[in-house]
């Protein structure tokens, strides 16, 4: 991967004064989840769990080590995820504060184990033991288990005479607020939108007298965090293990797809160098030190990644700087009890928005992985997850305690893993004569669609053949293009028109071309352009410039330049060949750290490797071939292949 548009990479440190500029606004991006998440945890176990200064030093001393067990390479904040507010409650709820302490210990040395393995086995087996159609539902009820809590920190859920007016008004006002910069926030606010509406929402809980400064001026200026030390302030049990620690499973699923993001905004593969063994140590080991001293989990999540593509400052130097002011300020006795006063019904309007937010999430999973529900093993695993992880299941085995959170994790990835595959037992829905006309043209799977057609078999037969010339081969590989463009647009949305034919006045449909972009690979790429042009002419084109480096095959970017509104379009990316898929995806994963969402990709000739490592790497990209070939050779090219495409189109060899 190429260097992205980075303002400090990942080693650049900067002049004192903006490193310390630099790092202060960090702490402010981290700030808002790193104190919401003890807050909301004792709010929901309705005892205190984990105190904000403790979430600090912790936060702070789990980045630094973090940063150490990736070698300085993956510049990222840790806190804790939201998912772990609900297990966290629940847990201290079983077992106190020990046991919710303990189950965090749990969570850090999963990782561990993980990382382990990962070190000896690779990484494919999380993928299939966590896929999207268990980690979707999984991440719905992290956020739909919290909602009660949310309504009754709102103050709505008694009686009418007895609802507080004050605290719904400071409620409403707060979710207002945050669902406003959330919407409309721009830059920087775009990522803290939770801390600008616990604020706004003070300020007015203040200005109608609800909030309570006892704590804060009994506070002294300087304070040490209120530690929670095993064997001193409690006796270890195990009784919550099995309440925690499976939230480990949805936020390691989490912490790839997070690393995958940060990939892309560094322009550097984490998941090679320093390699996921070492991001999941980074997260195990800061989650059980965390544990042990009595603070919330510690790992990398959604929010801190982004800000990291946000601000374009990814520098390991200001992310460490900024976890030093984090355990700073957890030894502010005054600023941490200010925090400490924030008002439930503030707590209420942000929690509103965030459990519905973590829930919403779970469904983005399920729609971008485009899970099928027509499917009946897909409704069987989230039926059976969504109804025992809230239903409030739990069994109790000797002391230890299954949360319905954890029976759910556990039967989903079970059922994933036994139910047998659709092919097996839904041909009666599949066989319909309709599909079957379908099928005729054309072989589908979820995201790969062979054209399967007489003619472009013919056409193909003659591109293959190596006594075929330039001006011909060229003609070919447009007209190719055309019939993939065909088929790529079989999907397409028409708008409705009214038109008059020569006879009649009639209502028709028609293709909106302004939303579409072509973007073809450099250089073979813009043979396609040819055949797709004739068909959607007023479709934008962008170009992606790039080469695989003969030795190691691995692409090497030189040119991008695409349409400026290229988020909203929906792109087709041209490339005749998808050999080891290594130009494809980097392609898409540029587009993608643009904004782009909606991708297809189009080629001539695909080989199974390449294919495999685009569904990997981006399974929301639907692939659109020609051909399916045998396999590669070892120097990388599609056996049989038609040779090497760009020089054949430009007659360079
Ligand atoms: C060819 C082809 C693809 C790439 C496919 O480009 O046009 O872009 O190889 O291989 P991959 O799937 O293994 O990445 P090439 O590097 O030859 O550049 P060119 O188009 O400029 O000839
Ligand atoms: N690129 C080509 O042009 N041909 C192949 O077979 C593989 C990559």
């Amino acid at each position: 991967m190429k260097e992205a548009n980075l303002i400090l990479d990942v080693n650049e440190k900067p002049p004192v004064l903006k490193w310390i500029i630099l790092a202060l606004q960090h702490v402010f991006a981290m700030f808002g989840a790193t104190i919401l998440v003890p807050i909301l945890v004792n709010s929901a176990a309705g005892q205190t769990v984990l105190t904000i200064p403790v979430a600090l030093v912790t936060s702070g001393i789990g980045t630094l080590i973090y940063i150490l067990c990736t070698k300085g390479k993956s510049p990222v904040y840790l806190g804790s995820s939201f998912a772990f507010i609900t297990p966290l409650a629940l847990g201290a709820i079983k077992a106190g504060v020990g046991g919710a302490m303990v189950g965090t210990m749990l969570v850090g040395i999963i990782y561990v184990i993980v990382a382990i393995i990962i070190s000896f086995f690779g990484k494919d087996w999380i993928k299939k033991l966590l896929p999207p159609i268990v980690i979707g539902p999984m991440i719905m009820i992290i956020g739909l288990s919290l909602a009660s809590n949310a309504v009754s920190e709102i103050g709505i859920s008694s009686d009418i005479t007895a609802i507080d007016y004050k605290g719904v008004i400071v409620a409403l006002f707060t979710f207002l607020v945050t669902a406003v910069v959330m919407l409309k926030g721009k830059g920087f606010f775009r990522i803290i939108p939770f801390l600008i509406g616990i604020t706004s929402g003070y300020i007015l809980a203040v200005i109608l007298g609800i909030v309570d400064f006892t704590p804060v001026l009994e506070a002294t200026f300087f304070s040490l965090p209120n530690f929670v030390l095993p064997f001193i302030s409690y006796t270890p049990t195990l009784a919550a293990a099995l309440t925690v620690a499976p939230i480990a499973l949805v936020t390691m699923a989490e912490h790839i797809g997070d690393h995958t993001a940060l990939s892309t905004i560094i322009g550097k593969d984490l998941l090679k160098e320093p390699g996921l063994n070492r991001t999941l140590l980074g997260d195990g080991v800061a989650t059980f030190i965390a544990g042990i001293l009595g603070g919330p989990a510690n790992t990398t999540y959604g929010e801190n990644t982004s800000v990291v593509g946000m601000t374009k400052i990814a520098s390991v130097w200001v992310i460490g700087l900024a976890a030093i002011f984090a355990i700073m300020l957890g030894f502010l006795g005054k600023f941490t009890a200010i925090v400490s006063t924030i008002p439930n019904a503030v707590l209420g309007g942000v929690s509103l928005l965030l459990y519905g937010f973590i829930a919403v999430n779970g469904l983005k999973v399920l729609i971008e992985n485009k899970v099928d529900f027509t499917k009946s093993r897909n409704v069987i695993i989230a039926s059976s997850m969504l109804v025992l992880g809230l239903g409030g299941a739990v069994i109790n085995v000797s002391t230890v305690a299954v949360s319905g959170m954890s029976l759910a994790a556990i039967i989903g990835i079970l059922l994933n893993l036994f139910l047998p595959n659709e092919k097996d037992n839904d041909n009666i829905v599949e066989n319909t004569e309709e599909k079957e006309e379908e099928n005729k043209n054309t072989e589908k799977t979820d995201n790969l669609v062979v054209l399967n057609h007489p003619l472009v078999e013919h056409k193909l037969s003659i591109l293959r053949d190596k006594k075929t010339g330039t001006k011909e081969f060229r003609e070919l590989v447009g007209e190719i293009g055309m019939f993939l463009c065909y088929e790529a647009m079989s999907d397409a949305k028409l708008e409705d028109v009214k038109i008059e034919t020569p006879i009649k006045k009639i209502d028709a449909k028609r293709l909106d071309e302004d939303k579409y972009a072509f973007l073809p690979i450099l250089r073979a790429g813009t043979g396609m352009l040819d055949g797709l042009i004739k068909v959607i002419p007023n479709a934008k084109i962008g170009h992606i410039g790039m080469y695989r480096n003969e030795e190691t095959l691995e692409p090497v970017r030189y040119f991008f330049k695409v349409p400026s509104d290229i988020k909203e379009r929906e792109v087709l990316v041209l490339d005749p060949m998808l050999a080891t898929g290594g130009s494809g995806c980097d392609a898409i994963a540029q587009l993608k750290s643009e904004g782009v969402k909606n991708i297809k990709f189009l080629c001539l000739i695909a080989a199974p490797e390449g294919v495999e490592r685009m569904q990997k790497e981006h399974p929301d990209v639907k692939i659109y071939t020609a051909a399916l070939d045998e396999k590669l050779n070892e120097n990388g090219y599609i056996v049989p292949g038609l040779g090497d495409a760009g020089d054949r189109i430009f007659g360079t060899k």
